[in-house]
C-alpha cells in the first residue's frame, strides 16, 4: 500500500533531529510525533530491534488511530557478541550519560586488538497501517565501523566519537551532519522504507 498525499503519520519519537530527518525525506506526508497526542512512550522489552521498532510503531497507532512509524537504533559490538545492542542508550545503566555508556564501551573493549573491534550502527524502521496490521513494512540500515580506543570528534550524539568510519578516515563524530545524514544506518533504512510507503 502506498500512502496518499498528504497523509498524516504519526511517529513514536519525540527526538526533534529525527523528526526533521524524517520529514525531510517524506516530503508527501506529514509527520507528527506521538506526543502532540499525549502518548506515552511504550516500554521497550523486546530483545531485538525489529521487536522493539514493532513495539513502538503498534502502540503509537493504537493510541493516535493514525497509521505509524517508529525506528529503533542502537550499536552492535563483534567482540561483545553484539553488545550494546538494544541496550545502547542505557548501556552504563538506566539514565545513564552518552558519555558514560560511551566509557562503559571504551572499558570494556580495554584488551580487545585494533582488529577485532569491527561494529556496525544499525537502524531498522516499521510502519503499520493500524495497530492490527498483521504485515508491518520494515526496512533495516547498517553502517559499519571500528570503534576507536579514545573519542575523537564534537558532532552528532551517543557513539559517534568513537565509531571511525573507514571510508571517510573518520568518526561519525569528525564528519559533518550533512555527510552522516547521508552514510547513516538511520538514513539508509529510511530511504528504503520510502520506496514501499511513498514512492
Ligand atoms: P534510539 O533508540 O534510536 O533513540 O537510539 C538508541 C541509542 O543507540 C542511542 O541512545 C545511542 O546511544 C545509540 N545510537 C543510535 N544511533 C546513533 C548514532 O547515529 N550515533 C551515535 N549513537 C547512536
Amino acid at each position: 500500500m502506498a500512502l496518499t498525499d498528504n497523509q498524516t503519520l504519526v511517529l513514536a519519537s519525540a527526538n526533534p533531529g529525527k523528526i526533521r530527518e524524517i520529514q525531510s525525506i517524506l516530503t508527501r506526508q506529514s509527520i507528527v510525533p506521538q506526543s502532540q497526542f499525549n502518548i506515552e512512550e511504550a516500554d521497550e522489552t523486546g530483545s531485538t530491534f525489529v521487536e522493539n521498532a514493532i513495539i513502538k510503531a503498534r502502540n503509537a497507532a493504537l493510541h493516535s488511530h493514525l497509521p505509524a512509524l517508529a525506528d529503533d537504533s542502537g550499536l552492535v559490538v563483534d567482540a561483545l557478541n553484539g553488545a550494546p545492542g538494544v541496550i545502547s542508550a542505557r548501556y552504563a545503566g538506566v539514565g545513564a550519560s552518552d558519555q558514560e555508556n560511551l566509557q562503559k564501551l571504551l572499558t570494556d573493549l580495554e584488551s580487545v586488538a585494533v582488529e577485532k573491534r569491527t561494529a556496525r550502527f544499525v537502524c531498522v524502521m516499521v510502519f503499520m497501517r493500524h495497530a492490527h496490521d498483521p504485515l508491518p513494512i520494515i526496512s533495516q540500515g547498517v553502517w559499519e565501523g571500528v570503534i576507536l580506543s579514545a573519542p575523537a570528534g564534537h558532532h552528532g550524539f551517543g557513539y559517534d566519537p568513537i565509531f571511525w568510519v573507514p571510508s571517510h578516515q573518520q568518526t561519525s563524530a569528525e564528519m559533518s551532519p550533512d555527510i552522516k545524514n547521508e552514510l547513516s544506518h538511520r538514513a539508509q533504512a529510511l530511504r528504503q522504507l520510502t520506496q514501499f510507503i511513498s514512492p
